[in-house]
C-alpha cells in the first residue's frame, strides 16, 4: 500500500453518506465542555482519525508527529531520529517487548522495531488506522516484530507486568485522564521498566488570563481532537501519582536550530518535497477538495475536513511562534523495581 494521491482523500474511510454527519458530530463536541470532551473521548477521537487519516498520510506520511529539526536535515530524516531517541533512552533491543501507545498507521513503530530490534506491539482505538497499518506492516515485512492491539488505551485487554518497555508519542495527549493512564501503563509494565514519551503541552509561557493564548489553545483543540491541553507539570505529577520515578523530562521543542523549527513545516516557504503541508501545498489541496466536492466526487463534508485541519495547523503554528505550547515535551520514567 502506497502513500495516498489527492483522489485517495475523497475515498474515505467512512461511507460517502457518514463524513457529513461525522464532521457534524466532531465539531459539536467543540461546542461543548471539557467534561463533554472527556466523556465521549472514544467518538471524537475516532471520528477525529476516520476522518483526517487519509489526509495525514497524504500530506505528513506514516508517522503523525513532530520532530525539532537541524538546518540542512530532511524532514523525514527529522521524524526518524526523534523515534530512535525514544527508543535509545529505553535501551530498546531485540528480545524486547515494548508497547507504542496510541500507534497511528504504524511508522514509528516500524522504524524503532528496525533500529532497535525489539518486539513492538502497537495499541489504537481506530479500526481504520489498524487496517492501514497491518497492510504496511505487510510490506514491509514486519509482521513478525510489530502488531497492533484494538483496544482503548485506557483499559487495556493484557494481563499486569506484560511489557519490557513503554513509549508514546503524542498520543496520550487525546486521554480523558492521565493519571488514569499512566495507572493502566503501569499495570501492564514489567518491575522496573521504564516508559518514554513525547506530550502536547503548554509551557511556562502560557498564561490563562491572555485571550490570545486561550484561543490558541482551543484551536489545537479543536483541530487534533483534544479534550484538554495539560502543562508540563501536570504531566510529571500525573506520572508521579500514578506510582512512577521520573528520570528525565525536558521540552525538545528548542532543540532545533531557529531556521527550522517543529512547525516549520505547517508554516514554511516553498520546498517541493514538504510542498503538501505547507500553507500553500494545503492551500491547493483545500482548493481541490472544494472542486471535487462540488462536482459530487469527493463526498460531503470533506472540505470541511480540509477546513478544520487548516485552522489546527494555523493554531499549531501560533503555539509555536508565540511559545505556548510544545509538541515534545520529553519525559522518561521508570516503574520501580519489585521491593519482594
Ligand atoms: C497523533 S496520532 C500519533 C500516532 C503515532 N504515535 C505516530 O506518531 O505516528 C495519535 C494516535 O493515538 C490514538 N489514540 C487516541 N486515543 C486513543 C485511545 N483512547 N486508545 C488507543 N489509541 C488512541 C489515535 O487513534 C492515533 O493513532
Amino acid at each position: 500500500m502506497n502513500t495516498p494521491m489527492l483522489t485517495d482523500l475523497v475515498q474515505s474511510s467512512l461511507p460517502n453518506d457518514q463524513v457529513r454527519s461525522t464532521v457534524d458530530e466532531y465539531t459539536s463536541f467543540h461546542a461543548g465542555s471539557v467534561e463533554t470532551r472527556k466523556t465521549h473521548y472514544t467518538k471524537m477521537v475516532n471520528d477525529y482519525y476516520d476522518l483526517v487519516t487519509d489526509f495525514y498520510e497524504f500530506g505528513w506520511g506514516q508517522s503523525f508527529h513532530f520532530a525539532p529539526r537541524h538546518k540542512g536535515e530532511a524532514f523525514l530524516a527529522s521524524l526518524a531520529r526523534h523515534e530512535f531517541y525514544l527508543a535509545h533512552q529505553l535501551g530498546l533491543r531485540a528480545g524486547m517487548t515494548a508497547l507504542d501507545v496510541g500507534c497511528g498507521v504504524g511508522g514509528p513503530m516500524r522504524a524503532i522495531a528496525r533500529f532497535s530490534g525489539a518486539n513492538v506491539v502497537g495499541v489504537n482505538n481506530n479500526d481504520y488506522q489498524i487496517k492501514r497499518g497491518t497492510e504496511q506492516n505487510e510490506q514491509a515485512h514486519l509482521s513478525d516484530q510489530c502488531s497492533f492491539l484494538k483496544a482503548d488505551f485506557m483499559k487495556l485487554p493484557v494481563p499486569d507486568k506484560s511489557y519490557d518497555a513503554v513509549y508514546a508519542i503524542e498520543a496520550t495527549c487525546h486521554a480523558p485522564d492521565k493519571v488514569r493512564l499512566f495507572k493502566e501503563l503501569y499495570r501492564v509494565m514489567k518491575d522496573g521498566a521504564e516508559f518514554a514519551g513525547y506530550e502536547w503541552c503548554t509551557t511556562d509561557r502560557y498564561d490563562a488570563k491572555n485571550p490570545e493564548h486561550r484561543e490558541i489553545k482551543k484551536g489545537i483543540e479543536e483541530g487534533d481532537a483534544l479534550p484538554d491541553i495539560w502543562s508540563m507539570q501536570d504531566v510529571l505529577d500525573a506520572l508521579v501519582e500514578a506510582g512512577f520515578e521520573v528520570r528525565q523530562s525536558r521540552d525538545l521543542a528548542p532543540d532545533s536550530d531557529p531556521e527550522t523549527p517543529w512547525y516549520l513545516p505547517l508554516s514554511g516557504k516553498w520546498s517541493l518535497s514538504g510542498f503538501k503541508h505547507t500553507p500553500a501545498g494545503r492551500f491547493l489541496t483545500n482548493k481541490l477538495v472544494r472542486i471535487l466536492e462540488a462536482t459530487r466526487v469527493a463526498p460531503k463534508g470533506t472540505t470541511a475536513v480540509s477546513d478544520f485541519l487548516n485552522a489546527g495547523a494555523m493554531a499549531l503554528v501560533r503555539g509555536g511562534e508565540t511559545g505556548i505550547f510544545t509538541p515534545m515535551f520529553f519525559f522518561h520514567a521508570r516503574k520501580p523495581a519489585s521491593r519482594s
